[in-house]
């Protein structure tokens, strides 16, 4: 069965005091993970020496980084490559959130060469689509995550695209408390497969896990993990409150 994962995406958010406080309440917290789930905190880079000594060992439980950059070193001020998140034990990189595209322009073609750089490094990149509300009401956004995938992750091979998370984020649906149907997740979720079946076939795509993102709560992620093309949930605000994501967490799949 395909990996359940409940991801946690900290944004820009908590100071390091809070981040240990909510750390330590969440391990303090019944969660219930089997041998096909998975938990993974995306903090700030800063905070990863403390996530790594929290939660290092843990089973099922890893670190994630909320984004890097496409080159291995060079003069790049500023930034983190993939091979240095690995180096402290974090192998699992969000790329592509809608924020990023938006805010710092990231483009299909660099999230390209990023996907690639973590793969490259035997990491996990956790890939971002999804479209703005202005596509949905046109409903063309089947037409419009096709060409988000195409473009940054179709020179993939079949053995390593099989590695990838795919997260699909309706940017309507995200810090605005509106969720998507689990309907219109389902909806989505299995054309995105079906995308990935036509070019890799169906044994490949059947093992990607699709993670649902944007306003998951505790009170609709039952829900909504329940769809069979629904493989878990990308979580920003109410990963930051643990009795929300200790509920998000046992809300998975089994
Ligand atoms: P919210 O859960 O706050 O809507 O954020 C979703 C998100 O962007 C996760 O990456």
């Amino acid at each position: 069965m395909r990996k359940q994962i409940a991801a946690a995406n900290w944004k820009m958010n908590l100071s390091h005091h809070e981040a240990d406080s909510l750390l330590d309440q969440l391990l303090a917290t019944e969660y219930h993970l089997s041998s096909n789930q998975a938990v993974i905190f995306a903090v700030p880079a800063i905070y990863i020496p403390l996530a790594v000594q929290k939660l290092n060992g843990k089973p099922n439980i890893f670190i994630a980084a909320q984004n890097c950059h496409q080159k291995a070193n060079g003069a790049y001020t500023g930034e983190i490559a993939a091979s240095m998140f690995a180096s402290v034990g974090v192998h699992h990189i969000i790329l592509g959130h809608s924020e990023r595209r938006e805010y710092f322009a990231e483009s299909d073609s660099e999230l390209a060469e990023k996907t690639e750089a973590v793969l490259a490094i035997g990491s996990t990149p956790i890939f971002c689509c999804g479209e703005p509300l202005s596509i949905r009401e046109a409903g063309t956004q089947n037409s419009f995550v096709e060409a988000q995938l195409k473009n940054a992750l179709f020179q993939i091979s079949a053995d390593q695209i099989v590695k990838v998370v795919i997260a699909y984020e309706p940017i309507w649906a995200i810090g605005t408390g509106k969720t998507a149907t689990s309907e219109q997740a389902q909806e989505i979720h299995a054309y995105i497969r079906s995308v990935f079946a036509a070019h890799y076939g169906q044994n490949i795509a059947d093992q990607i896990s699709i993670l649902y993102g944007g306003s998951v709560k505790a009170s609709n992620s039952k829900e909504i993990f329940s769809q069979p093309d629904v493989d878990g949930g990308l979580v920003g605000g109410a990963s930051l409150i643990v009795t929300e994501f200790a509920a998000i967490i046992n809300a998975l799949k089994s």
